[in-house]
């Protein structure tokens, strides 16, 4: 009969028995929710997090001022559109930064090098019109960059990716809900 090897594996091949996974669980048990099957490069996985939470912040700032300003010329429907996404890029925003907490890093909002490290830009637009194209333009840019960081974390950082996803899923409704608003312009 061969030799039983010291507890690596389990009668499934893919599964660790629950002795390792327990020993490996109090090793390092100041990582928290990062344990040793990790198998994410953190400081990068961070870094990009820290981008993404920037491009957020900043798309934040973008509708509130659109909400503002589009409340001054009398767009009500249009208006509270952009409210509802200033909203919902916040919660996008807290969910990255307790990502990033959880992964043992800080959530850099220092407004210093915000606008740089973000991945959309900050622009005001001059009419309706124009706060709408913007909005949109800064949609596609994050529905892009959300796409590739969710290629980046694939099964290194299932939690990570997951989180990403749904935020990806909501970016592409903001975008669709900012064509229907173009075509509502146009009639
Ligand atoms: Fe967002
Ligand atoms: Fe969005």
């Amino acid at each position: 009969m061969a030799k039983k090897k010291s507890g690596k594996k389990s009668k499934h091949p893919f599964l660790t028995d629950v002795e390792t996974l327990r020993k490996r669980a109090r090793q390092h048990i100041e990582q928290g929710a990062v344990t040793e099957g990790y198998r994410g490069n953190r400081e990068t996985m961070v870094k990009i997090l820290n981008e993404a939470l920037a491009t957020e912040i900043v798309c934040v700032l973008r509708y509130k001022r659109h909400y503002f300003m589009a409340s001054g010329i009398n767009a009500q429907s249009v208006a509270g559109e952009f409210l509802q996404h200033a909203t919902e890029e916040q919660v996008h925003a807290d969910q990255i930064s307790q990502r990033i907490v959880q992964l043992g890093g800080e959530p850099n909002l220092s407004p210093e090098g915000m606008l740089s490290r973000s991945h959309s830009e900050y622009v005001e637009g001059t009419t309706l019109r124009s706060m709408i194209e913007e909005d949109l333009v800064a949609e596609r840019v994050a529905i892009d960059s959300y796409r590739e960081m969710i290629g980046y974390a694939g099964n290194n950082d299932p939690t990570t990716r997951r989180m990403l996803e749904g935020i990806l899923a909501m970016e592409e409704e903001h975008a669709d809900d900012l064509v229907s608003l173009l075509e509502e312009l146009r009639d």
